[in-house]
């Protein structure tokens, strides 16, 4: 046989240079490894609704386990264009505007490809969900990152420049991804901000791709309104959404992307030639659970109250400031307190030494430095979890890092 020395990298393709590894489902791991409290990805350890596991054992036991309609159950796209109405008052045609999807992570990343040519630019503000930098990568496009910066005072809001936003604008630019309640702020964009936005993506004929992922969470009588529902945007917009957050169900995989039909024949294109189709009994049961009773999102969005209002005191007693999250169910903190040069030594500390995994505030920024003061708790977990994660946390005050 010849001799063949190939490099490993000839492999490889050159986009995946441009990405790293997700920190989050990295924390998840070492969590596991070390036995500490997981408050780094954004899963619940509590059960699911009895209801919807119920509706989805039925579906399989009615032998609904072939392929789906590959752009999604009709149950399900009838159920989300119901909700889509229903919450925000927008009207969309569920045969020729939805795509389910493996998820919304699937549905941004499907929008995306479905969208962009190289040399295309996509606004992001940052800190960002992580996913938003390689999927614009993959996609060929160029993410232009614009600042949501911290409120000075603990209870003030996250906040654009709006000169910088509209510094973001001009001719390469394609879309600009919006995630409204926001991971990892918690912020929730305002009307006023939503209009502003919307005057710049009709000035410039750019389209908006929202992630809405966490709707039904928020707080204190915040309000969460989908650009899509705003004056002239009905037809530059995707709204993308999912079962994850609101049914407590990330390990179904079911989300979708909502948008004018021209688009969503491309979306669907691409969907169907990456993964076909989501699971088709969990589809069923998915619009099942889009069948809930105005009193379960109530109830969801008060829990997570009660639980963002018991980890965050005990944050805070241990020495980290806290940003108060309107939405979503993340804590961003400062950690100046404690003396760390980075945010990624800090996190390895909490979570080998203190027994509590979180994310590394870098991982949600373009340039590292920038979230070097800054760790995010999640706090989707029973009150337990929070309680014995915020006694382990305590340690912080007594022990003397280097
Ligand atoms: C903003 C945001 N979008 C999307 C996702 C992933 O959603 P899905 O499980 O529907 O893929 C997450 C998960 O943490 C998220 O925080």
């Amino acid at each position: 046989m010849a001799d063949v020395s190939i490099q490993p990298k000839h492999f490889l393709s050159d986009k995946v240079e441009h990405f790293t590894e997700s920190v989050i489902r990295e924390m998840t791991r070492q969590a596991m490894l070390y036995g500490a409290m997981n408050l780094a990805q954004g899963f619940p350890d509590f059960p699911a609704p009895a209801e919807i596991k119920r509706a989805a054992q039925e579906a399989i036991a009615a032998d609904v386990n072939q392929y789906a309609i590959t752009w999604g159950a009709k149950n399900l796209r009838n159920a989300i264009a119901r909700q889509m109405k229903g919450w925000q008052g927008i009207q969309v045609d569920p045969e020729t505007q939805i795509t389910v999807c493996c998820g919304s992570t699937e549905a941004m990343i499907s929008t995306l490809l479905a969208v962009c040519n190289k040399g295309d630019e996509v606004i992001v503000f940052e800190p960002f969900y992580e996913n938003y930098g390689p999927d614009s990568v993959l996609s060929g496009a160029q993410p232009v990152f614009v600042k949501l910066h911290p409120p000075s005072g603990l209870d003030g809001e996250w906040g654009f420049d709006e000169r910088e936003l509209r510094g973001a604008f001009h001719n390469h630019t394609k879309a600009i991804i919006l995630n409204t309640p926001n991971n990892p702020t918690g912020k929730v964009f305002t009307r006023g901000e939503l209009e502003l936005i919307r005057d710049l993506c009709v000035e410039f004929n750019v389209l908006a791709i929202t992630d809405e992922i966490y709707e039904h969470i928020i707080y204190d009588g915040t309000r969460h309104i989908s650009i899509a529902s705003l004056d002239g945007m009905p037809e530059r917009t995707v709204t993308i959404n999912g079962l994850s957050k609101t049914y407590s169900v990330t390990g179904w995989r079911v989300g979708w992307a909502v948008a004018p039909s021209n688009l969503t024949n491309a979306i669907r294109k691409v969907h169907d030639f990456l993964t076909v189709g989501a699971p088709a009994p969990l589809q069923e049961a998915g619009a099942a659970a889009l069948a809930m009773s105005p009193g379960y999102y109530e109830s969801l969005a008060t829990s997570y109250c009660a639980r963002r209002d018991r980890l965050m005191p005990a944050l805070t007693e241990a020495g980290f400031r806290c940003f108060r999250p309107r939405g979503a169910y993340y804590v961003m903190t400062d950690i100046s307190a404690f003396g760390f040069a980075e945010d990624v030594a800090f996190a390895k500390y909490l979570v080998k030494d203190i027994g509590v995994a979180a994310v590394p505030g870098s991982s949600f920024y373009n340039d590292p430095r920038d979230g070097a003061r800054q760790v995010r708790f999640a706090f989707c977990k029973r009150a337990e979890t929070l309680d014995e994660a915020g006694r382990r946390l305590q340690k912080l005050k007594h022990s003397r890092p280097r």
